[in-house]
């Protein structure tokens, strides 16, 4: 392909991913992410939306401060407080963007803003004005652009470009639009409005009828020159458009779309791993580009064309988007040496000190388990990722079981760096007692709403990756353990989501009152 189009990928996992429920995330876990993103080579980094709570102002702040080389974005509603917010939170990037929004639907304006079609307008070039007074990148969205009516969102859109804006975002809120209805916008977009030339035309799709990818790919196919996206496709209800569908999709058929991205995709696998370790959010094996199984070939008519020739079956190779070669597999004697050398190959960047304490964990692991496979040690590194600022850890359990009888669990856990407590508890079983005793010594009383167990690797002595969803205060948390023991694996699971409601009581104390509905 010579001389493709180079689209820009404007990543939202941190922000609309956020949005999943149950998928909050504490500061180091979206610094980790940020980071992530920007070795991915994501062009532009939605990293919160300032306003809505001081955790989100402070994930913001320091990300603006610490990330390097892709934009930093945050979202505000088109009101004086969100947009001073945001730039408070952006000021410090070297490369900052605003990102304003307001719904523009018959529906969303007569039911939700209570808004006439004048007063669209009018509040939405003086969004753009007042973030155009901090910073000259500034995005205006109006919201359910699909669902409005074409006239008026042209009008919109050439009053927002007018004021200032340099890249304008047609959201597909509700997951309604269909490829054909989706191009079809965009091409209206180009066609009618005058100054359509003056910014990038960006799409952001939900996948509410799976079409999520599909319909960017139209939309960029009739002038879109910016895609909005999350990785693993996480958000809100059915999540948003797929960040490794859709750059794969640009790069494999470039015959078609004569478009590309700057995605380094070797690091699409990895990416994925972390954010589906920090969200809890497992990724189903079938996933396009990152599932597990997404280049394992079954049939034997395949496998014996895939040994004469890979292309017969393969339409990218496992190692562009970040697979390792081999599942090469590491034991008790391999040294530090093999392990950091591994870690590379699958596509971690970690620190020495960080190398360090994964092979601390790598030995203990090993003592338990005869054959440390790849996605073992992402376990492990995502595993650490998350364990700094818990308050409640588990120091260890013992377990009186047999069959027909209740059985009993002795929990010891400690809380800070050193108050340690122990408590005796039975259930119907294992799981259900280690859930009570952590419900008696933390003191918090959840509801389980989903309890889930697979294995990491392969072997009857695999780990077992515990995910849970709780919900407490009518607000749902989710919680992940890894260990090759599954009760112990869940009893982290349960305590790691208990250490989010406090992470989020703690942001939910101090958020902040704000007007209108948010996205
Ligand atoms: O889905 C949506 O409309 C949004 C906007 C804030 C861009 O997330
Ligand atoms: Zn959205």
């Amino acid at each position: 392909m010579s001389n493709p189009r180079i689209i820009r990928i404007f990543d939202t996992t941190l922000r609309d991913g956020e949005q999943s429920p149950g998928a909050s995330m504490n500061l180091a876990e979206k610094l980790k992410i940020a980071q992530a993103l920007a070795d991915l080579r994501v062009d532009i980094i939605e990293a919160g939306f300032p306003i809505a709570s001081p955790g989100d102002f402070e994930a913001v702040r320091q990300i603006a401060r610490d990330i390097q080389g892709s934009t930093i974005c945050g979202l505000a509603r088109c009101n004086d407080a969100d947009i001073d917010r945001a730039w408070e939170a952006l000021q410090e990037a070297h490369d900052a963007r605003i990102h304003v929004f307001l719904a523009t639907s018959a529906i969303h304006r007569e039911f939700k803003l209570k808004m006439d079609k004048e007063e669209i307008i009018r509040r939405a070039v003086a969004g753009v004005e007042r973030a155009v007074g901090y910073c000259d990148n500034v995005e205006f969205s109006p919201e359910d652009a699909a669902r409005t009516e074409p006239d008026f969102l042209c009008q919109v859109v050439e009053a927002a470009i007018s004021a200032g804006a340099t890249t304008v975002n047609i959201p597909d809120t509700v997951g309604y639009a269909t490829p054909q209805h989706m191009g079809g916008v965009i091409a209206d977009l180009v066609n009618r409005v005058p100054n359509i030339d003056q910014a990038v035309i960006s799409v952001h799709c939900h996948n509410d009828l799976g079409l999520a990818v599909a319909n960017s790919l139209a939309a960029v196919e009739n002038g879109a020159g910016q895609i909005e996206c999350t990785i693993n496709g996480i958000g809100e209800r059915a999540g948003n458009c797929s960040l490794e569908e859709v750059v794969m999709a640009l790069r494999t058929r470039g015959d078609h779309y004569q478009a590309d991205t700057r995605i380094d995709s070797t690091r699409l696998v990895p990416t994925s791993r972390l954010v589906s370790s920090v969200t809890g959010l497992h990724v189903q094996r079938n996933k396009a580009i990152v599932g597990r199984n997404a280049f394992a070939h079954e049939a034997g008519i395949h496998q014996d064309g895939m040994l004469k020739n890979a292309a017969t079956y393969e339409i990218m190779r496992p190692q562009d988007v970040g697979f390792a070669d081999t599942d090469l597999v590491l034991g008790k004697h391999s040294g530090r040496a093999a392990l950091k050398d591994r870690t590379i190959k699958l596509g971690y960047r970690l620190t020495e000190a960080e190398i360090n304490e994964l092979f601390e964990d790598f030995k203990r692991l090993a003592d338990r388990k005869k054959e440390i496979y790849d996605s073992d040690l992402a376990a492990l590194i995502n595993q650490r990722s998350r364990t700094d600022h818990d308050e409640w850890s588990l120091v260890g359990y013992e377990e009186h079981t047999a069959t027909g009888k209740t059985p009993q669990i002795r929990l010891t856990l400690r809380r800070g760096t050193d108050e340690v407590t122990t408590e005796m508890s039975c259930g119907d079983g294992p799981v259900d007692a280690i859930f009570l005793a952590i419900e008696s010594l933390t003191g918090f009383d959840v509801d389980c709403k989903d309890f889930n167990v697979h294995s990491v690797s392969v072997g009857k002595d695999a780990q077992g990756e515990v995910l849970v969803v709780i919900e407490h205060e009518g607000r749902p948390y989710h919680g992940r353990g890894v260990s090759t023991d599954s009760v112990e694996a869940s009893a982290i699971a349960f305590l790691d989501a208990i250490n989010r409601i406090i992470g989020a009581d703690e942001d939910a104390d101090a958020r902040l009152e704000t007007s209108e509905p948010g996205p």
